[in-house]
């Protein structure tokens, strides 16, 4: 079976429910902290360089974002269309106290009224144990009973011993043993058929 995304394009950005897009599709959402590669991800799983605003300076993003994605899947041919849901990062320190709450507020809020999540992917960077902003989003997730996969970011920066060791690391301060992990890397693709074969699987 061959799993691809086929198309993709920007929709609309949000900070309030009413700027939610008009037409209801499946949505997967990707979370974390600022600067882990969300964006980073949503590019490389659709095949674009810039469908979404990447900087190597924490804070790019700052509204939601919806990206309508059709994913195909053969044999036989079958098409879905999705969201893929990029949001500003928590976490980041730099960003003023005012804006980090508003941005932390319409978060919540967008997890807490759509109703169209399928999963909320929650990236942390593989080469750091979880911080403390990690650990209260995701149980923050948890609570409003969403699915979450974990994907540690950024696996083209470690050696394979590195990697092992630090998924391990990061598995443990989730606290949840059977939680599956996904290493990914938006250079060099790694991650990228599992995470389409997770997300096929869920629409
Ligand atoms: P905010 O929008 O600020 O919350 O950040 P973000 O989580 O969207 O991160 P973004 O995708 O903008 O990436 C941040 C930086 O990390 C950029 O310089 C990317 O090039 C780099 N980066 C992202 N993913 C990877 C990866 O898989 N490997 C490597 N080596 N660098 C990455
Ligand atoms: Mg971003």
């Amino acid at each position: 079976m061959e799993i691809k995304i086929i198309k993709s394009d920007y929709v609309t950005s949000a900070v309030r429910s009413s700027q939610y897009p008009e037409e209801i599709l499946p949505e997967i959402v990707f979370i974390g902290r600022s600067n882990v590669g969300k964006s980073s991800l949503i590019n490389s799983l659709t095949n674009r360089k810039n469908l979404a605003r990447t900087s190597q300076t924490p804070g790019k993003t700052q509204t939601i974002n919806f990206y309508k994605a059709t994913l195909k899947i053969t044999e036989p041919p079958e098409f879905k269309n999705f969201y893929l849901v990029d949001l500003p990062g928590y976490g980041y320190a730099k960003t003023s106290k005012t804006n980090r709450g508003i941005w932390a507020k319409f978060i919540d809020e967008y997890l807490s009224k759509s109703l169209q999540i399928k999963f909320v992917c929650q990236l942390v960077d593989i080469r750091h144990p979880p911080q403390d902003s990690d650990l209260q989003m995701f149980k923050n997730i948890l609570e409003k009973n969403l699915p979450v996969l974990i994907i540690a970011t950024k696996s083209d920066k470690l050696s394979k011993n590195e990697r092992a060791k630090n998924l391990a690391v990061i598995k443990k301060s989730f606290g949840i043993d059977e939680l599956p992990i996904l290493p990914y890397s938006s250079k060099n693709g790694e991650g990228n058929s599992d995470l389409l074969d997770v997300i096929a699987d869920s629409l």
